[in-house]
């Protein structure tokens, strides 16, 4: 692994790019991450609140505090990071992004080819009926299905299987790409975590992104030990 803190990647080098990101891209944004200071998780029990076992004992303790994060969220806008991979996507014509955020930031910065391993906060289903609805805004507008049940986020709460589809569609794309930027993500929750190794066997160069190293940033090339809004300090676009 190179330790850098001025690299400046030409991504115009690189045929198919992955962007990985997780809660640290949108920190800056001010949306909390999961584990650092000031981390959800710290002051929520996931016990309570983001399993299915929270959900079916009490539902609308469940969806009010999805509704508290709806609306925290829709208080931030994307920052310079997110701007720079929607800008790269205009002139460059295979970048995805493959986010375990819930909070839909990249796609509100313009960004396309977003893969959300662990859902999404605005949509809402119902596993009985195979219903999935786009649900926008501080509360939800709907939070029963026509069958009765009460809709669920679609999120991958602690306990949820990732989406098979979604992992797998991951997986295809990481096989092929010739590099992998890793951005704001601790690499400690799984499947998601083994993304960069596989990247990595795959013979992609593989960067991490991160102001603090991480359990995984042994594996990667080089680590850039910087913020989400700063990348476009070391990453570039030029032919
Ligand atoms: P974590 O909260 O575990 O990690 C956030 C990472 O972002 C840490 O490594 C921080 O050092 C880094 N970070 C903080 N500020 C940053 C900044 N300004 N720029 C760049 N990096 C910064 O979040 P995740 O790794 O995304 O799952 O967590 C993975 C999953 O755990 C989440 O998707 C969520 C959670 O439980 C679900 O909700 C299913």
């Amino acid at each position: 692994m190179m330790e850098s803190k001025k690299a400046n990647v030409n991504l115009s080098e690189f045929g198919k790019i992955i962007f990985f990101t997780g809660a640290g891209m949108s920190a800056e944004s001010g949306v909390p991450t999961y584990r650092g200071s000031g981390g959800i998780w710290h002051k929520y029990n996931w016990q309570e609140y983001a399993c299915q076992t929270a959900f079916d004992k009490n539902p609308t303790k469940v969806l009010k505090f999805h509704e508290l994060r709806r609306a925290s969220v829709l208080k931030c806008n994307p920052h310079d990071g997110h701007n720079f991979i929607g800008e790269l996507q205009k002139n460059h014509e295979n970048v995805t992004i493959i986010t375990q955020n819930i909070d839909g930031m990249h796609q509100r910065a313009g960004t396309k080819n977003v893969v959300e391993l662990h859902g999404s906060l605005w949509r809402m289903r119902c596993d009985d009926c195979n219903v999935l609805i786009e649900d926008i805004g501080k509360k939800y507008q709907n939070i029963n299905c026509d069958c009765g049940k009460y809709l669920r986020p679609d999120i991958t709460w602690f306990g949820d299987n990732l989406k098979s589809s979604v992992f797998e569609n991951a997986s295809n794309i990481i096989k092929k790409c010739d590099i992998f930027i890793s951005i704001g993500t601790s690499g400690a929750v799984w499947p998601a975590a083994g993304l960069p190794s596989e990247a990595k066997r795959n013979g992609a160069y593989c960067i991490e992104i991160n102001p603090e190293p991480t359990d995984l940033s042994s594996i990667y090339d080089e680590v850039i030990d910087c913020k989400a809004s700063e990348i476009n300090q070391y990453l570039s676009f030029h032919t």
